[in-house]
């Protein structure tokens, strides 16, 4: 990359508020996420961490203040072709043991999902699926059916799904709380390889602050408002956690 070269902005927020009803939950917000980023968000229970990720993602419209995600202004839609860039993976908690659907039937709606579900699937599709699932290293347990993993497997499996849909970012909302340490661990390694090696943007907002810390290069720490915005090594990122949990 050249010195001039900036990395592509993925998503900027600027001077966002957001509020339920007469709750504020979300005051003057102001962020860049660049591609190639590693960031954790973290922030006590109802500090506003879920609502940042749907504020990002475009679930949630800001009652004043902008949204651009690719560099394009988000109004109340988000375009099909920014859409499917943004992988949010969801927590594991809700998929019964009795869900019918195999793994690969769950990686191909990622694919359903940007081809448009009246099409059927191609060959390349079918291909492109189970190339993201090589990528999770779940590509053995491709005809299992996915209520019979175990919860770290289930979330591969939805990361591969986002994978499948050709996502360039991640967001991924506290899936550590349906896993233990070991497992929370396998995947923040899963993450850090898809961030290394094919340069896919992390936005995760977790609550290990230890494993956050250990794996993600900028933290965001919230309290409704940012108290920290920087690099994990910076040796302020103490006193801001400090500040935010207590
Ligand atoms: N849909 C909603 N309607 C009303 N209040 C909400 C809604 N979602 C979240 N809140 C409130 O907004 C605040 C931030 O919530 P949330 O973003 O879920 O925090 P976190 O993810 O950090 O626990 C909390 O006070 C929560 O009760
Ligand atoms: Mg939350």
């Amino acid at each position: 990359m050249s010195k001039e070269e900036k990395p592509e902005i993925i998503a900027c927020l600027k001077d966002v508020n957001v509020v339920y009803g007469n709750l504020a939950a979300l005051y003057d917000i102001n962020i860049d996420i660049l591609k190639g980023d590693f960031v954790g968000i973290c922030g006590p229970n109802g500090s506003g961490k879920t609502t940042l990720l749907k504020t990002i993602i475009g679930l949630i419209e800001p009652l004043t203040g902008q949204v651009a995600l690719f560099g394009q202004e988000i109004r109340d839609k988000i375009p099909k072709e920014i859409r499917f860039k943004i992988g949010y993976v969801p927590q594991i908690t809700e998929i019964d043991r009795n869900f019918p659907a195999l793994v690969r039937d769950v990686v191909e709606m990622g694919r359903y999902a940007k081809a448009g579900l009246v099409k059927s699937l191609t060959a390349e599709d079918k291909q492109k699926a189970m190339d993201a699932l090589k990528l999770v290293d779940m590509d053995y347990m491709a005809e299992r059916p996915i209520g019979h993993l175990s919860g770290g497997q289930q979330q591969r499996v939805l990361i591969a799904q986002a994978l499948a849909a050709e996502a360039e970012v991640l967001l991924l909302d506290e899936f550590t709380s349906a896993l233990d340490f070991r497992m929370t661990e396998e995947i923040m390694e899963l993450l850090d390889f898809l961030n290394h090696t094919h340069g896919i943007t992390i936005v995760n907002v977790g609550h290990n602050l230890e494993l956050l810390r250990a794996y993600c290069s900028r933290m965001i720490c919230i309290n409704k408002v940012i108290a920290f915005d920087g690099s994990t090594k910076d040796p302020e990122l103490d006193s801001a956690i400090d500040r935010v949990f207590h």
